[in-house]
């Protein structure tokens, strides 16, 4: 039995609809339905689920908000991580916890890896770095290092360019910051492989901590561009180069955050498609979908 928290989010969603080998059994709660911040409700559910793993996919994630509301951002992504620890190690379950790339500053010019140090710039990134912490209370942890993650469950970069693109003529798209663009489906069906790899808990792991984000490094300007370049819709629009400072953010997000994904990949045998793949089936899913299409951001 596997149990997601956070099933109504971008990657729960996904979670619920992967296949996961052995006939594992899953067992998603919404943020309606399971509370990670009530310890009372987390122990029922799991007492009685007694689930061999734990995904939590919940998350506090609104990257903005938190710099005002950072008491709000830790009981989810810290406080509440702790509880599930504690729950996972009640029933001999492992946890499989998700983190950010936004644990990083962005200052070094390469691809980050598991040993770099972390050095988060806002609210939220301190928030899941001290999460990563809290995680470390469970007996049998993997943490997942992962980065700005899109599909057509949700909103997202994705969405929100697809939906200004039909409104639009042109559009400014921030061109010095450099990530790894992660699809919630192939991040969904990633984890029920190391999971099943792992025998759902049963054998130890080589690390407690891996980076799994999209093979493939890009800025938001790319990324918008193969948005549009995979749109049936607005492919017609112009989109501009701008800098940072040209489109404030209320929190800070880090300039460089490529996670270097290979020891997952040389432990499990896990890789992730090639970013221009996955943002075309997303894309084409959100154009071909009358549910998916009406997601806004
Ligand atoms: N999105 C990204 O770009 C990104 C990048 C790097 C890492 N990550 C990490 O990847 C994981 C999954 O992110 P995501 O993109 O799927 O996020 P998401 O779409 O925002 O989903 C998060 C889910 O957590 C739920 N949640 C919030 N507070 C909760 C609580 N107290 N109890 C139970 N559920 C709660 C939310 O429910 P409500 O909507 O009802 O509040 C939402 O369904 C998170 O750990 C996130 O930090 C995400």
């Amino acid at each position: 039995m596997i149990l997601v928290t956070g099933a109504g989010g971008q990657l729960g969603r996904e979670l619920l609809r992967a296949r996961w080998s052995d006939g594992a059994a899953v067992c998603g709660y919404t943020s309606a339905e399971l509370d990670i911040r009530n310890p009372d409700a987390v122990g029922s559910v799991v007492e009685t689920l007694r689930p061999n793993v734990i995904v939590n996919a919940a998350a506090y994630t609104a990257v903005d908000r938190a710099e005002d509301e950072p008491d709000e951002a830790e009981a989810v992504n810290v406080t509440a991580v702790k509880t599930l620890a504690n729950a996972a190690n009640h029933v001999d379950a492992l946890l499989v916890h998700l983190s950010t790339d936004y644990v990083f500053n962005g200052t070094k010019s390469g691809w980050y890896t598991e040993s770099d140090p972390i050095s988060p710039i806002g609210v939220y990134g301190r928030t899941k770095a001290d999460g990563e912490q809290a995680a470390e209370a469970a007996h049998k942890l993997l943490t997942l290092r992962t980065s700005w993650v899109y599909g057509a469950l949700g909103s997202n970069f994705v969405t929100t360019m697809l939906r200004l693109g039909a409104e639009r003529d042109e559009l400014g798209v921030v061109r010095d910051q450099v990530g790894c663009p992660t699809a919630a489906g192939d991040l969904a069906r990633a984890i029920a492989a190391v999971a099943a790899a792992v025998g759902y808990g049963t054998r130890p792991t080589p690390q407690r901590l891996y980076h799994l984000a999209g093979p493939d490094a890009m800025t938001w300007f790319d990324f918008a561009r193969a948005v549009f370049a995979s749109s049936s819709r607005c492919s017609d629009i112009e989109v501009l180069p701008i800098a940072t400072d040209e489109y404030p953010t209320r929190a800070a997000r880090p300039a460089n955050s490529r996670l270097d994904s290979s020891a997952i990949r040389t432990d499990f045998g896990v890789e992730l498609p090639p970013a221009v793949q996955s943002i075309a089936n997303v894309v084409h899913e959100l154009e071909s979908s009358p549910r998916t299409a009406t997601n806004r951001i």
